[in-house]
């Protein structure tokens, strides 16, 4: 063996043993094992936060040091359960599994709460990780009752469930972008069930959005408002975007992502193409930072003084890597994993001397609410864990 060999097998065995320590497998590692330790550091944090079913951490005041704990009735609250899950599938370390096994069961009563669109997110984030990893008919029951509960929100006229029952003085039958989301609660529970009702839901919300929610430019509304009792659309507006007209970036990652997911079940063309397009239209924007991290709104009047939507970056790499499962279309490989190795360094990782459950910084919640501007969000590190996980493929 020549010098240069031996030196480049000594790294190596240096490098490996450094992930092995820091407990990341090989094949997840992310960049460097700088990064790797990095983020060892921060996944740690998770297993320390005390477990209590009304406290699920949703996001962090950094400069208060102050944690926003949720009950399991908010959108976010099977979100730590799932981080906790994919933990245990990255790292291979049994402690994310009990401790995922202590949380996942306060989302259970979400499978019966028919309140918003969002048992979708609260039930399979958290049952449907939980399933992944271990095949056990209660954590079937649970996503085919949640499936059931979301299906009361489908009105047939408008061939879409509903989102959210607020604001009943502004609009009568809101459908946002983010509830393509929880139609993969329908498709997974119809496979688990056979019940066909649950995937023809999910077709038909699907393919109403794909009719009414993308603009020219395959970019897409947040809210489309329509007339319960005819399906006509009465509004194209927006609740967390800058206005109506502007382009909310997490919106656009939940489209890229939603009709990705769709394509999985069905292998329609149609939603492989608007999941392309929108892709198209992120990745290539005018108004997109260099290391692929968007502004919270690619229309916000404030770039580049605007806060950045590490989420919104998150749910686009994972969509990503799926996208490119079925187009092998490299720009959307190389695309994520340019998101990945921006959101694994210290700009966007969690600084360690935070004590708290969360992975990274920099995600934006609701601006026009001036809610969790520029902070750690959960959600981020859902779909950052879930994009590694899918990374490990390639
Ligand atoms: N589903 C709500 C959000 O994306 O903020």
């Amino acid at each position: 063996m020549n010098k240069v060999s031996f030196i480049s097998l000594i790294l190596g065995f240096a490098l490996l043993a450094t992930a092995c320590k820091s407990g990341i497998n090989s094949k997840t590692k992310v960049t460097s094992a700088t990064t790797d330790n990095l983020l060892d550091a921060r996944y740690k944090m998770l297993l320390e936060y005390p477990v209590d079913s009304m406290s699920m951490p949703r996001s962090m005041t950094i400069k208060s040091d102050l944690i926003k704990k949720v009950p399991s009735r908010d959108w976010t609250s099977g979100f730590f359960a799932g981080n906790l899950w994919q933990l245990y599938r990255l790292t291979g370390n049994k402690k994310y599994k009990e401790q995922a096994e202590k949380w996942t069961p306060f989302s259970k009563k979400e499978s019966v709460n028919s309140n918003s669109h969002d048992v979708g997110f609260k039930v399979f984030c958290s049952f449907g990780e939980a399933l992944k990893v271990e095949n056990k008919q209660e954590y079937k029951d649970v996503i085919i009752k949640g499936a059931e509960t979301l299906c009361t929100r489908f009105n047939a006229q408008v061939g879409s469930l509903r989102s959210w029952d607020f604001n009943k003085d502004v609009w009568d039958f809101p459908v946002i972008i983010d509830n393509m989301m929880n139609l993969e609660l329908l498709f997974e529970a119809s496979k688990l069930s056979g019940n066909q009702k649950y995937h023809d839901i999910a077709v038909k919300h699907a393919n109403t959005t794909l009719k009414n929610q993308f603009r020219a430019d395959n970019s897409c509304y947040h809210v489309i408002d329509y007339d319960p009792n005819t399906g006509a659309v009465r509004k194209k507006t927006t609740l967390q975007g800058y206005n109506d007209d502007s382009v909310w970036a997490r919106g656009q990652g939940w489209a890229v992502y939603g009709f990705t997911m769709c394509y999985r079940y069905t292998k329609d063309p149609a939603y492989l193409k608007q999941a392309e397009a929108t892709a198209q239209f992120f990745m290539n924007n005018k108004n997109l930072p260099e290391d692929g991290i968007p502004y919270w709104d690619f229309k916000d009047p404030s770039i580049p003084n605007s806060p950045r939507d590490a989420s919104a970056a998150a749910v686009m790499a994972s969509g990503l890597y799926e996208l490119y499962s079925y187009t092998k279309n490299k720009s959307y490989l190389a695309f994520a994993d340019k998101i990945i190795a921006s959101l694994s360094s210290d700009k966007y990782v969690l600084s360690p001397n935070v004590k708290a459950p969360f992975i990274l910084d920099h995600s934006t919640g609701n601006w026009p609410k001036h809610d969790e501007i520029d902070e750690p969000i959960i959600y981020a590190d859902y779909y950052f864990l879930e994009a590694l996980l899918r990374k490990s493929k390639y």
